[in-house]
C-alpha cells in the first residue's frame, strides 16, 4: 500500500444555477410553407467520432476552478491510492507495457511517490494534461453486486483482499483516526485497470468468442481455469478484466482505478449522496433501453466523452468519460 494520502478536493454544490437555452427556430418558418417540414430535425453526433474540440462550456461557467466554493456544502475529500505486490501502478511502468497496452505516452514511468499527487492534480488541478478539466466541472456540469467468478481464484493464490477494508484500515492506522475523520468521503484508487473500462473491449470487441481468447488475457499460466470468466451485463469477458476491480460506492468511501475517468469519480461521489444508478441495461438479450443513457451520469453518461466509451481503457483516463 502507499501511504502517501492527498487532501483531495472540495466539491462544491451550487443551486440556483440558471441556463438561458436558445432554441432553434427553424421548424417554426418551415411550417409555413411547407406541411410536411420535419419540425424537429434530428442533430446528432456519436460521441465515437468527437473530439474535445466539440465540448462546449455551460454558458458563464467557470466550474473548472477548484477555488470556488459552495453556496450549500463543500466536500472534504481524500483519495487513497493502493497498490498491491504484485501488482504497481500502471503510470509508475514504461509505456504500453501491460497486456492492455498502456500506459499511453501521456503518462508513464512516473515515479511511485508522485503516484498520488500526480492522480489528485490529474482530477482536481486544471493544467496541460487534463487540458484544464476538472472532476469538479464534470460533476457540476452532470449533477443537476457482487457474486461473480466465486471459484475463479487461480491455484496458490490469496483472492481474499478486501480493498475498502484493508485501505481505509491502512490508511486510519498510518494518518491516525483524527486526521481519518476529517474528511467526510473517501476516494480509494486502485492500481491497475478497472473492469467497466476493459470488459467489452478486451472481450468481445477483441475476440471472436469465449474460446477465442488469447492465454495473456486468461489466468496464470497453471490455471485449469478458462481465459474468460463471467461479468457484468454481458455473460463474458476476458479473465484479465474479470480480475480487476469494478468501481462502487458505500459507507462514505467508493473505489476506482487508474483508468477511472471524472465520469466515474463523478458517478460513484453521486452515490456516496445517496443517489441510485439510473440505467438499464442495453447489452442484455433482448437489449433493455438505456432511457437517459448518455445524457445522464448515473446513466451510461459516465461513460461518456470525447473518444466515445471504448477508450476507457486507457490510462491516464483522458477520453471517453
Ligand atoms: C504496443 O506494443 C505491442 C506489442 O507489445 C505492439 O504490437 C503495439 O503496436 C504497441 N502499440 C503502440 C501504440 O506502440
Ligand atoms: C490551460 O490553461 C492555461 C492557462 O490559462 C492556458 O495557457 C492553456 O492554453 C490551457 N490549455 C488548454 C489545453 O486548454
Ligand atoms: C480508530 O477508529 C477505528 C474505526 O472507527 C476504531 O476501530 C479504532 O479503535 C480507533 N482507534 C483509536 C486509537 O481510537
Ligand atoms: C504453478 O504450480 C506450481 C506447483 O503447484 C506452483 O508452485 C506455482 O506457484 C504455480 N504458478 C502459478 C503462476 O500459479
Ligand atoms: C452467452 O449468451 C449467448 C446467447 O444466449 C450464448 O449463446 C453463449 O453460449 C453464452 N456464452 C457464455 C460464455 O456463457
Amino acid at each position: 500500500m502507499l501511504f502517501h494520502y492527498v487532501h483531495f478536493t472540495s466539491l462544491v454544490l451550487a443551486t440556483g444555477l440558471t441556463l438561458t437555452l436558445a432554441l432553434p427556430r427553424r421548424g417554426r418558418h418551415q411550417t409555413q410553407t411547407d406541411p410536411f417540414a420535419i419540425p424537429d430535425p434530428q442533430e446528432w453526433e456519436n460521441t465515437d467520432h468527437m473530439t474535445w474540440d466539440d465540448y462546449v462550456r455551460p454558458p458563464g461557467s467557470n466550474w473548472y476552478n477548484s477555488a470556488r466554493r459552495g453556496t450549500q456544502r463543500n466536500f472534504n475529500v481524500a483519495l487513497i491510492a493502493v497498490d498491491y505486490p504484485d501488482e504497481a501502478f500502471v503510470i509508475t511502468l514504461a509505456a504500453n507495457s501491460t497486456v492492455f497496452t498502456n500506459p499511453q505516452p501521456a503518462a508513464n514511468s512516473v515515479p511511485r511517490a508522485d503516484v498520488p499527487s500526480f492522480y489528485r492534480d490529474l482530477l482536481k488541478k486544471p493544467q496541460e494534461q487534463n487540458l484544464n478539466h476538472t472532476l469538479h466541472e464534470y460533476w457540476m456540469e452532470d449533477s443537476g453486486e457482487g457474486g461473480f467468478n466465486e471459484n475463479a481464484c487461480p491455484t496458490g493464490q490469496s483472492c481474499s483482499v478486501d480493498l475498502r477494508t484493508d485501505a481505509l484500515g491502512a490508511w486510519r492506522a498510518a494518518v491516525g483516526n483524527a486526521t481519518a475523520n476529517s474528511f467526510e468521503l473517501v476516494f480509494i484508487l486502485s492500481a491497475g485497470q478497472d473492469e467497466s473500462s476493459t470488459w467489452q473491449e478486451f472481450c468481445k470487441m477483441l475476440f471472436d468468442g469465449p474460446d477465442a481468447v488469447a492465454d495473456a488475457f486468461g489466468p496464470p499460466a497453471n490455471s485449469t481455469l478458462t481465459n474468460w470468466a463471467d461479468t457484468r451485463y454481458v455473460n463474458w469477458t476476458s479473465w484479465a478484466s474479470a480480475a480487476t476491480i469494478w468501481p462502487n460506492a458505500g459507507r462514505s468511501s467508493s473505489t476506482q482505478a487508474e483508468s477511472s475517468g471524472m465520469g466515474t469519480y463523478a458517478h460513484e461521489l453521486s452515490h456516496l449522496l445517496g443517489i441510485g444508478d439510473n440505467y438499464n441495461n442495453p447489452y442484455s438479450i433482448p437489449p433493455i433501453r438505456s432511457y437517459t443513457a448518455p445524457f445522464s451520469m448515473m446513466s451510461r453518461g459516465s461513460f461518456d466523452g470525447p473518444g466515445g466509451p471504448h477508450t476507457r481503457w486507457q490510462i491516464p483516463a483522458l477520453l471517453g468519460g
